[in-house]
Protein backbone atom coordinates (compact mmCIF):
# COMPACT_ATOMS: atom_id res chain seq x y z
CA UNK A 1 0.00 0.00 0.00
CA UNK A 2 1.19 3.43 -0.20
CA UNK A 3 1.20 5.06 2.34
CA UNK A 4 1.68 8.99 1.60
CA UNK A 5 -1.00 10.80 3.18
CA UNK A 6 -2.30 12.09 0.08
CA UNK A 7 -1.87 9.27 -1.75
CA UNK A 8 -4.93 7.28 -3.68
CA UNK A 9 -4.73 4.67 -1.09
CA UNK A 10 -4.55 6.71 1.99
CA UNK A 11 -7.67 8.83 0.48
CA UNK A 12 -9.52 5.78 0.22
CA UNK A 13 -8.93 4.76 3.63
CA UNK A 14 -9.55 7.79 5.03
CA UNK A 15 -13.37 8.33 2.42
CA UNK A 16 -14.27 5.35 1.55
CA UNK A 17 -16.78 2.15 2.82
CA UNK A 18 -16.31 -0.96 0.48
CA UNK A 19 -18.78 -3.19 0.23
CA UNK A 20 -18.29 -6.78 1.22
CA UNK A 21 -14.72 -6.11 2.73
CA UNK A 22 -13.50 -6.75 6.18
CA UNK A 23 -13.78 -2.54 7.17
CA UNK A 24 -10.90 -3.43 9.71
CA UNK A 25 -8.37 -4.78 7.80
CA UNK A 26 -9.44 -2.33 5.10
CA UNK A 27 -7.80 0.54 7.37
CA UNK A 28 -4.35 -1.30 6.90
CA UNK A 29 -3.65 -3.36 4.00
CA UNK A 30 -5.93 -0.10 1.81
CA UNK A 31 -7.21 -0.55 -1.33
CA UNK A 32 -6.08 -2.31 -4.80
CA UNK A 33 -6.90 0.16 -7.06
CA UNK A 34 -7.99 -0.81 -11.19
CA UNK A 35 -6.87 1.42 -13.19
CA UNK A 36 -7.78 0.08 -16.88
CA UNK A 37 -9.14 -2.96 -19.17
CA UNK A 38 -8.60 -4.18 -22.06
CA UNK A 39 -10.21 -7.45 -23.23
CA UNK A 40 -10.81 -9.80 -20.33
CA UNK A 41 -7.78 -8.46 -18.70
CA UNK A 42 -7.67 -5.53 -15.89
CA UNK A 43 -4.56 -3.80 -14.93
CA UNK A 44 -3.86 -1.77 -11.15
CA UNK A 45 -1.73 1.30 -10.70
CA UNK A 46 1.05 -0.62 -9.91
CA UNK A 47 0.88 -1.25 -13.59
CA UNK A 48 0.70 -5.56 -12.75
CA UNK A 49 -1.58 -7.05 -15.43
CA UNK A 50 -4.35 -9.87 -14.35
CA UNK A 51 -7.20 -12.05 -15.91
CA UNK A 52 -10.36 -10.84 -14.17
CA UNK A 53 -11.32 -14.46 -13.65
CA UNK A 54 -15.12 -13.74 -11.92
CA UNK A 55 -15.73 -10.93 -15.07
CA UNK A 56 -15.65 -8.27 -12.28
CA UNK A 57 -18.83 -9.30 -10.39
CA UNK A 58 -19.89 -12.12 -12.67
CA UNK A 59 -21.04 -9.11 -15.00
CA UNK A 60 -18.44 -7.70 -18.32
CA UNK A 61 -19.35 -10.52 -20.38
CA UNK A 62 -18.00 -8.74 -23.25
CA UNK A 63 -14.98 -8.03 -21.56
CA UNK A 64 -13.46 -4.48 -20.91
CA UNK A 65 -13.11 -2.80 -24.46
CA UNK A 66 -15.91 -3.58 -26.18
CA UNK A 67 -15.87 0.01 -28.26
CA UNK A 68 -18.94 -1.00 -29.74
CA UNK A 69 -20.51 -0.88 -26.07
CA UNK A 70 -18.85 3.05 -25.34
CA UNK A 71 -19.81 4.26 -28.62
CA UNK A 72 -23.40 3.47 -28.47
CA UNK A 73 -23.47 4.79 -25.08
CA UNK A 74 -21.73 8.31 -26.53
CA UNK A 75 -24.49 8.34 -29.69
CA UNK A 76 -26.91 7.64 -26.55
CA UNK A 77 -25.69 10.34 -24.65
CA UNK A 78 -25.34 13.11 -27.35
CA UNK A 79 -29.16 12.13 -28.67
CA UNK A 80 -30.77 12.15 -25.44
CA UNK A 81 -28.63 11.99 -21.90
CA UNK A 82 -31.89 11.48 -19.96
CA UNK A 83 -35.57 10.44 -19.87
CA UNK A 84 -37.93 8.66 -17.36
CA UNK A 85 -40.92 6.42 -18.03
CA UNK A 86 -43.58 8.25 -16.06
CA UNK A 87 -46.94 9.23 -16.98
CA UNK A 88 -46.47 6.61 -20.34
CA UNK A 89 -43.39 9.10 -21.80
CA UNK A 90 -40.35 7.41 -22.45
CA UNK A 91 -37.51 7.02 -24.62
CA UNK A 92 -37.41 5.27 -27.95
CA UNK A 93 -34.71 2.67 -27.00
CA UNK A 94 -36.47 2.10 -23.61
CA UNK A 95 -39.51 0.51 -25.66
CA UNK A 96 -37.31 -1.25 -28.24
CA UNK A 97 -35.17 -2.76 -25.05
CA UNK A 98 -38.41 -4.07 -23.94
CA UNK A 99 -39.39 -5.51 -27.06
CA UNK A 100 -35.91 -7.26 -27.52
CA UNK A 101 -36.73 -8.80 -24.38
CA UNK A 102 -39.75 -10.23 -24.06
CA UNK A 103 -39.07 -11.62 -27.58
CA UNK A 104 -36.23 -13.25 -26.69
CA UNK A 105 -37.50 -14.54 -23.27
CA UNK A 106 -37.27 -18.71 -22.42
CA UNK A 107 -40.90 -18.91 -21.53
CA UNK A 108 -43.83 -16.57 -22.78
CA UNK A 109 -43.49 -13.35 -21.20
CA UNK A 110 -45.53 -10.32 -21.65
CA UNK A 111 -43.86 -6.87 -20.55
CA UNK A 112 -40.90 -5.78 -19.36
CA UNK A 113 -40.15 -3.65 -16.28
CA UNK A 114 -36.80 -1.65 -15.66
CA UNK A 115 -34.53 -0.86 -12.63
CA UNK A 116 -30.65 0.06 -11.81
CA UNK A 117 -29.30 -3.50 -10.25
CA UNK A 118 -30.18 -6.81 -9.69
CA UNK A 119 -31.32 -6.31 -5.86
CA UNK A 120 -33.78 -4.03 -7.21
CA UNK A 121 -35.01 -6.15 -10.15
CA UNK A 122 -35.54 -8.20 -7.36
CA UNK A 123 -37.21 -6.12 -4.95
CA UNK A 124 -39.77 -4.68 -7.36
CA UNK A 125 -40.38 -8.38 -8.77
CA UNK A 126 -41.34 -9.22 -4.98
CA UNK A 127 -43.98 -6.30 -4.70
CA UNK A 128 -44.81 -7.44 -7.75
CA UNK A 129 -45.63 -10.83 -5.87
CA UNK A 130 -47.57 -9.21 -3.35
CA UNK A 131 -49.41 -6.84 -5.44
CA UNK A 132 -50.50 -9.59 -7.89
CA UNK A 133 -52.21 -11.74 -5.23
CA UNK A 134 -54.15 -8.88 -3.75
CA UNK A 135 -55.68 -8.26 -7.21
CA UNK A 136 -56.56 -11.41 -7.10
CA UNK A 137 -58.53 -11.66 -4.22
CA UNK A 138 -55.98 -13.74 -2.30
CA UNK A 139 -54.48 -11.35 0.27
CA UNK A 140 -53.63 -14.17 2.17
CA UNK A 141 -50.93 -15.25 -0.16
CA UNK A 142 -47.70 -13.69 1.00
CA UNK A 143 -45.56 -15.61 2.02
CA UNK A 144 -41.96 -16.29 -0.04
CA UNK A 145 -40.14 -19.06 0.05
CA UNK A 146 -36.21 -18.95 -1.45
CA UNK A 147 -33.26 -21.03 -0.65
CA UNK A 148 -30.18 -21.43 1.95
CA UNK A 149 -27.08 -20.13 0.05
CA UNK A 150 -29.07 -18.06 -2.59
CA UNK A 151 -27.93 -15.01 -3.51
CA UNK A 152 -30.61 -11.97 -4.72
CA UNK A 153 -29.34 -8.62 -3.61
CA UNK A 154 -28.69 -6.61 -0.66
CA UNK A 155 -31.97 -4.32 -0.32
CA UNK A 156 -33.95 -5.16 2.54
CA UNK A 157 -36.33 -7.39 0.12
CA UNK A 158 -33.51 -9.02 -1.91
CA UNK A 159 -31.17 -9.57 1.22
CA UNK A 160 -33.87 -11.18 3.15
CA UNK A 161 -34.56 -13.47 -0.08
CA UNK A 162 -30.42 -14.41 0.48
CA UNK A 163 -29.74 -17.13 1.80
CA UNK A 164 -26.64 -16.19 3.92
CA UNK A 165 -26.41 -15.09 7.28
CA UNK A 166 -23.56 -12.48 7.18
CA UNK A 167 -26.46 -10.64 4.67
CA UNK A 168 -28.68 -10.38 7.80
CA UNK A 169 -26.59 -10.48 10.80
CA UNK A 170 -26.96 -6.94 12.97
CA UNK A 171 -29.38 -5.63 9.77
CA UNK A 172 -32.10 -7.02 12.14
CA UNK A 173 -33.11 -9.13 8.86
CA UNK A 174 -34.39 -11.39 7.15
CA UNK A 175 -37.85 -9.53 7.52
CA UNK A 176 -40.68 -11.66 7.88
CA UNK A 177 -42.96 -13.59 5.51
CA UNK A 178 -39.85 -14.93 4.25
CA UNK A 179 -38.57 -18.46 4.32
CA UNK A 180 -35.42 -20.06 3.06
CA UNK A 181 -35.42 -24.02 1.81
CA UNK A 182 -33.11 -26.02 1.57
CA UNK A 183 -29.97 -25.67 -0.83
CA UNK A 184 -29.65 -28.42 -3.49
CA UNK A 185 -26.05 -29.01 -3.45
CA UNK A 186 -25.22 -32.71 -3.03
CA UNK A 187 -21.36 -32.86 -2.45
CA UNK A 188 -22.30 -30.74 0.66
CA UNK A 189 -25.64 -31.66 1.56
CA UNK A 190 -26.13 -35.17 -0.05
CA UNK A 191 -26.14 -38.01 2.77
CA UNK A 192 -24.35 -41.28 2.58
CA UNK A 193 -25.40 -43.30 -0.44
CA UNK A 194 -27.49 -40.74 -1.43
CA UNK A 195 -27.35 -40.03 -5.33
CA UNK A 196 -28.53 -37.04 -6.84
CA UNK A 197 -31.72 -38.09 -8.17
CA UNK A 198 -32.18 -38.76 -4.57
CA UNK A 199 -31.16 -35.89 -2.88
CA UNK A 200 -33.61 -34.14 -5.18
CA UNK A 201 -36.40 -35.97 -4.09
CA UNK A 202 -35.60 -35.43 -0.25
CA UNK A 203 -35.04 -31.29 -1.68
CA UNK A 204 -38.27 -31.29 -3.41
CA UNK A 205 -39.68 -33.16 0.08
CA UNK A 206 -38.21 -30.31 2.42
CA UNK A 207 -39.90 -27.98 0.41
CA UNK A 208 -43.62 -29.45 -0.18
CA UNK A 209 -42.96 -30.50 4.00
CA UNK A 210 -42.75 -26.52 4.81
CA UNK A 211 -45.44 -25.51 2.15
CA UNK A 212 -47.59 -27.93 4.40
CA UNK A 213 -46.42 -26.50 7.44
CA UNK A 214 -47.46 -22.83 6.38
CA UNK A 215 -49.87 -23.75 4.53
CA UNK A 216 -50.58 -23.39 0.88
CA UNK A 217 -52.73 -20.41 0.91
CA UNK A 218 -50.00 -18.37 2.75
CA UNK A 219 -46.86 -18.79 0.43
CA UNK A 220 -47.00 -17.00 -2.92
CA UNK A 221 -43.97 -17.74 -4.67
CA UNK A 222 -40.26 -19.37 -4.70
CA UNK A 223 -37.42 -17.72 -5.91
CA UNK A 224 -34.28 -19.56 -7.13
CA UNK A 225 -31.22 -18.54 -9.16
CA UNK A 226 -30.88 -21.61 -12.29
CA UNK A 227 -27.15 -22.10 -10.44
CA UNK A 228 -26.40 -20.05 -7.22
CA UNK A 229 -23.61 -17.81 -7.98
CA UNK A 230 -22.62 -16.18 -4.72
CA UNK A 231 -23.48 -19.34 -2.13
CA UNK A 232 -20.68 -20.79 -4.07
CA UNK A 233 -21.10 -21.78 -7.29
CA UNK A 234 -23.73 -24.47 -6.39
CA UNK A 235 -25.08 -26.58 -9.83
CA UNK A 236 -28.16 -28.02 -8.54
CA UNK A 237 -28.41 -32.12 -9.37
CA UNK A 238 -30.28 -32.56 -13.31
CA UNK A 239 -33.83 -33.59 -11.66
CA UNK A 240 -33.90 -30.84 -9.57
CA UNK A 241 -35.94 -28.04 -11.01
CA UNK A 242 -38.12 -30.76 -12.58
CA UNK A 243 -39.22 -31.86 -8.75
CA UNK A 244 -39.63 -28.45 -7.60
CA UNK A 245 -41.74 -27.35 -10.48
CA UNK A 246 -44.13 -30.18 -9.64
CA UNK A 247 -44.42 -28.93 -6.28
CA UNK A 248 -44.86 -25.04 -6.74
CA UNK A 249 -47.80 -25.83 -9.22
CA UNK A 250 -49.52 -28.55 -6.91
CA UNK A 251 -49.81 -25.63 -4.46
CA UNK A 252 -49.97 -22.65 -6.93
CA UNK A 253 -46.96 -21.21 -6.27
CA UNK A 254 -45.22 -18.61 -8.88
CA UNK A 255 -41.64 -19.29 -9.55
CA UNK A 256 -39.25 -16.37 -9.64
CA UNK A 257 -36.07 -17.22 -12.02
CA UNK A 258 -33.35 -15.00 -10.31
CA UNK A 259 -31.26 -15.22 -14.06
CA UNK A 260 -28.71 -11.82 -12.62
CA UNK A 261 -26.07 -14.04 -12.98
CA UNK A 262 -27.01 -17.12 -15.43
CA UNK A 263 -28.98 -14.96 -17.86
CA UNK A 264 -27.31 -13.78 -21.41
CA UNK A 265 -25.31 -17.23 -21.97
CA UNK A 266 -23.59 -17.91 -18.92
CA UNK A 267 -24.67 -21.80 -18.50
CA UNK A 268 -24.21 -22.47 -22.61
CA UNK A 269 -27.76 -21.17 -23.16
CA UNK A 270 -28.99 -17.70 -23.82
CA UNK A 271 -31.04 -18.51 -19.88
CA UNK A 272 -29.96 -20.40 -17.12
CA UNK A 273 -33.87 -21.30 -17.27
CA UNK A 274 -33.73 -23.20 -20.26
CA UNK A 275 -30.30 -25.21 -19.05
CA UNK A 276 -32.53 -26.63 -15.96
CA UNK A 277 -35.67 -26.44 -17.68
CA UNK A 278 -37.39 -24.13 -15.20
CA UNK A 279 -40.70 -22.47 -16.47
CA UNK A 280 -40.88 -19.19 -14.38
CA UNK A 281 -43.52 -16.73 -14.09
CA UNK A 282 -41.12 -13.75 -13.42
CA UNK A 283 -37.53 -13.45 -14.41
CA UNK A 284 -35.23 -11.20 -12.93
CA UNK A 285 -31.86 -10.21 -14.72
CA UNK A 286 -28.85 -7.11 -14.74
CA UNK A 287 -24.91 -7.93 -14.99
CA UNK A 288 -24.72 -9.15 -19.00
CA UNK A 289 -28.08 -7.02 -19.88
CA UNK A 290 -25.04 -4.74 -20.67
CA UNK A 291 -22.19 -6.34 -19.90
CA UNK A 292 -22.39 -4.30 -17.21
CA UNK A 293 -21.18 -1.12 -18.68
CA UNK A 294 -23.94 0.74 -17.31
CA UNK A 295 -25.94 0.02 -14.48
CA UNK A 296 -29.35 -1.68 -15.68
CA UNK A 297 -31.90 -4.18 -14.80
CA UNK A 298 -35.22 -5.88 -15.76
CA UNK A 299 -38.06 -7.41 -14.84
CA UNK A 300 -40.36 -9.41 -17.25
CA UNK A 301 -43.78 -11.12 -16.21
CA UNK A 302 -45.93 -12.72 -17.71
CA UNK A 303 -49.68 -11.77 -19.04
CA UNK A 304 -51.39 -12.91 -16.01
CA UNK A 305 -49.48 -10.87 -13.77
CA UNK A 306 -49.71 -8.42 -15.90
CA UNK A 307 -53.55 -8.32 -16.48
CA UNK A 308 -53.90 -8.62 -12.60
CA UNK A 309 -51.70 -5.00 -12.53
CA UNK A 310 -54.04 -3.24 -15.13
CA UNK A 311 -56.93 -4.45 -13.21
CA UNK A 312 -55.49 -2.95 -10.07
CA UNK A 313 -54.69 0.62 -12.36
CA UNK A 314 -58.26 0.85 -13.15
CA UNK A 315 -59.14 0.39 -9.36
CA UNK A 316 -56.61 2.87 -8.26
CA UNK A 317 -55.97 5.26 -10.57
CA UNK A 318 -52.10 4.43 -11.72
CA UNK A 319 -49.25 1.90 -10.97
CA UNK A 320 -47.95 3.57 -7.87
CA UNK A 321 -44.47 2.12 -8.38
CA UNK A 322 -41.64 3.66 -10.93
CA UNK A 323 -37.80 4.75 -10.90
CA UNK A 324 -36.07 8.10 -11.70
CA UNK A 325 -33.69 5.87 -13.33
CA UNK A 326 -35.64 3.37 -14.64
CA UNK A 327 -35.02 2.53 -18.39
CA UNK A 328 -32.14 5.30 -18.47
CA UNK A 329 -32.06 6.00 -22.32
CA UNK A 330 -28.39 5.81 -22.43
CA UNK A 331 -28.19 2.32 -20.68
CA UNK A 332 -30.85 0.57 -22.64
CA UNK A 333 -28.92 1.71 -25.52
CA UNK A 334 -25.65 -0.14 -23.76
CA UNK A 335 -28.52 -2.69 -23.16
CA UNK A 336 -29.37 -3.26 -26.54
CA UNK A 337 -25.96 -3.23 -28.31
CA UNK A 338 -24.86 -5.37 -26.22
CA UNK A 339 -27.60 -7.92 -27.41
CA UNK A 340 -26.40 -6.93 -31.19
CA UNK A 341 -23.13 -8.49 -30.01
CA UNK A 342 -24.13 -11.33 -28.60
CA UNK A 343 -26.39 -12.18 -31.64
CA UNK A 344 -23.46 -11.25 -34.25
CA UNK A 345 -20.79 -12.99 -32.89
CA UNK A 346 -22.89 -15.90 -31.71
CA UNK A 347 -21.63 -15.55 -28.23
CA UNK A 348 -24.38 -18.48 -26.54
CA UNK A 349 -22.44 -20.76 -29.56
CA UNK A 350 -19.23 -19.03 -28.14
CA UNK A 351 -19.38 -20.38 -24.72
CA UNK A 352 -20.59 -23.90 -25.73
CA UNK A 353 -17.14 -24.58 -27.31
CA UNK A 354 -14.90 -22.81 -24.48
CA UNK A 355 -16.76 -24.43 -21.82
CA UNK A 356 -15.40 -27.83 -22.16
CA UNK A 357 -12.11 -26.71 -21.77
CA UNK A 358 -12.38 -24.23 -18.57
CA UNK A 359 -14.72 -27.21 -17.57
CA UNK A 360 -12.08 -30.14 -18.14
CA UNK A 361 -9.19 -27.55 -16.92
CA UNK A 362 -10.53 -26.72 -13.32
CA UNK A 363 -11.32 -31.10 -13.27
CA UNK A 364 -8.00 -31.42 -13.74
CA UNK A 365 -7.69 -30.64 -10.21
CA UNK A 366 -10.58 -33.19 -8.69
CA UNK A 367 -7.24 -34.84 -7.65
CA UNK A 368 -5.36 -32.46 -5.56
CA UNK A 369 -5.09 -33.33 -1.81
CA UNK A 370 -7.20 -29.71 -0.97
CA UNK A 371 -9.96 -29.82 -3.71
CA UNK A 372 -13.42 -31.76 -2.59
CA UNK A 373 -14.83 -30.46 -5.38
CA UNK A 374 -15.13 -29.61 -9.02
CA UNK A 375 -18.31 -27.94 -10.37
CA UNK A 376 -19.53 -25.92 -12.92
CA UNK A 377 -21.88 -25.68 -15.61
CA UNK A 378 -20.68 -23.38 -19.42
CA UNK A 379 -18.18 -20.51 -17.90
CA UNK A 380 -19.57 -20.55 -14.64
CA UNK A 381 -17.32 -23.25 -12.24
CA UNK A 382 -16.12 -23.47 -8.33
CA UNK A 383 -13.38 -25.41 -6.94
CA UNK A 384 -13.90 -26.25 -3.56
CA UNK A 385 -11.08 -26.65 -1.45
CA UNK A 386 -11.21 -28.75 1.72
CA UNK A 387 -8.98 -30.25 5.18
CA UNK A 388 -10.58 -33.95 4.61
CA UNK A 389 -11.07 -35.46 0.28
CA UNK A 390 -12.57 -38.47 2.66
CA UNK A 391 -14.54 -36.95 5.08
CA UNK A 392 -15.34 -33.94 3.53
CA UNK A 393 -14.46 -32.13 6.33
CA UNK A 394 -13.75 -28.08 5.78
CA UNK A 395 -11.41 -26.45 6.89
CA UNK A 396 -12.13 -23.84 10.06
CA UNK A 397 -13.29 -20.71 8.26
CA UNK A 398 -11.07 -18.45 10.87
CA UNK A 399 -8.22 -19.81 8.78
CA UNK A 400 -9.69 -18.54 5.74
CA UNK A 401 -7.98 -20.99 3.33
CA UNK A 402 -10.03 -19.64 0.83
CA UNK A 403 -9.07 -15.85 0.84
CA UNK A 404 -5.42 -17.01 1.24
CA UNK A 405 -5.62 -19.31 -2.17
CA UNK A 406 -7.18 -16.16 -3.65
CA UNK A 407 -4.38 -13.81 -2.85
CA UNK A 408 -1.81 -16.40 -3.92
CA UNK A 409 -3.65 -16.55 -7.11
CA UNK A 410 -3.41 -12.94 -7.67
CA UNK A 411 0.18 -12.95 -7.37
CA UNK A 412 -0.14 -14.91 -10.58
CA UNK A 413 -2.01 -12.59 -12.35
CA UNK A 414 -5.28 -13.94 -12.21
CA UNK A 415 -8.33 -12.40 -10.24
CA UNK A 416 -10.89 -15.14 -9.17
CA UNK A 417 -13.21 -15.17 -5.94
CA UNK A 418 -13.02 -16.82 -2.84
CA UNK A 419 -16.61 -17.57 -1.97
CA UNK A 420 -15.56 -19.51 1.95
CA UNK A 421 -13.32 -22.24 0.81
CA UNK A 422 -15.02 -22.11 -2.95
CA UNK A 423 -13.14 -20.40 -5.71
CA UNK A 424 -15.44 -19.15 -8.00
CA UNK A 425 -14.82 -19.02 -11.99
CA UNK A 426 -16.82 -16.53 -14.12
CA UNK A 427 -14.56 -15.09 -16.65
CA UNK A 428 -16.05 -12.62 -19.31
CA UNK A 429 -17.89 -14.90 -21.86
CA UNK A 430 -15.26 -13.57 -24.79
CA UNK A 431 -12.55 -15.46 -23.28
CA UNK A 432 -10.67 -17.98 -25.96
CA UNK A 433 -8.47 -21.24 -25.76
CA UNK A 434 -5.26 -19.60 -25.17
CA UNK A 435 -6.64 -17.24 -21.94
CA UNK A 436 -8.34 -20.41 -20.27
CA UNK A 437 -5.26 -22.22 -20.54
CA UNK A 438 -3.53 -19.35 -19.06
CA UNK A 439 -6.00 -18.67 -16.48
CA UNK A 440 -5.99 -22.62 -15.42
CA UNK A 441 -2.02 -22.26 -15.46
CA UNK A 442 -2.74 -18.84 -13.04
CA UNK A 443 -4.61 -20.99 -10.59
CA UNK A 444 -2.79 -24.36 -10.79
CA UNK A 445 0.31 -22.31 -9.32
CA UNK A 446 -1.79 -20.54 -7.13
CA UNK A 447 -3.19 -23.85 -5.96
CA UNK A 448 0.17 -25.23 -5.38
CA UNK A 449 1.41 -22.03 -2.79
CA UNK A 450 -1.86 -22.48 -0.85
CA UNK A 451 -1.25 -26.27 -0.46
CA UNK A 452 2.39 -25.68 1.12
CA UNK A 453 1.48 -22.89 3.00
CA UNK A 454 -1.47 -24.54 4.46
CA UNK A 455 1.73 -27.84 5.11
CA UNK A 456 3.54 -25.27 6.57
CA UNK A 457 0.96 -23.85 8.36
CA UNK A 458 -0.03 -27.38 9.89
CA UNK A 459 -3.64 -26.91 8.80
CA UNK A 460 -3.93 -29.73 6.52
CA UNK A 461 -4.73 -33.42 8.00
C1 LIG B 1 -28.13 -14.01 -8.62
C2 LIG B 1 -28.03 -12.58 -8.20
N1 LIG B 1 -29.15 -11.88 -7.96
C3 LIG B 1 -29.12 -10.60 -7.60
C4 LIG B 1 -27.92 -9.94 -7.42
C5 LIG B 1 -27.91 -8.51 -6.98
O1 LIG B 1 -27.47 -7.70 -8.02
P1 LIG B 1 -26.86 -6.26 -7.72
O2 LIG B 1 -25.53 -6.46 -7.08
O3 LIG B 1 -26.78 -5.65 -9.10
O4 LIG B 1 -27.83 -5.54 -6.87
C6 LIG B 1 -26.73 -10.62 -7.65
C7 LIG B 1 -25.43 -9.95 -7.47
O5 LIG B 1 -24.37 -10.55 -7.52
C8 LIG B 1 -26.78 -11.97 -8.03
O6 LIG B 1 -25.67 -12.68 -8.22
Amino acid sequence: MNTRANSASARDIAYHVHGYTNLKKHQEVGPHIIESGSGIRVTDDNGNSFIEGLAGLWCTSLGFSEQRLIDAAMSAFQRLPYYHGFGGRTPDVTIELAERLVKMAPVPMSKALFANSGSEATDLSLKLVWYYYNSIGKPEKKKIISRIKGYHGVTVASASLTGLPHLHAKFDLPIDRIMHTSCPHHYRFGEDGENEEEFASRCAMDLEDLIEREGADTIAAFYAEPVMGAGGVLVPPKTYFKKIQKVLKKNNILLVADEVICGFGRTGNMWGSTTFEMKPDMITMAKALSSAYLPISALLINEEIYQAMVGQSEKLGLFGHGGTYAGHPVSAAVALETLNIYEERDIVGHVQKMAPLLQAGLHSFSDHPLVGEVRGVGLIAGVELIKDKKTKEPFDPKIAVGAQCQSFTLENGLIIRAVGDTIAFCPPLIINEVEIAELVASFSKGLEQTWTWVKEEGFHT
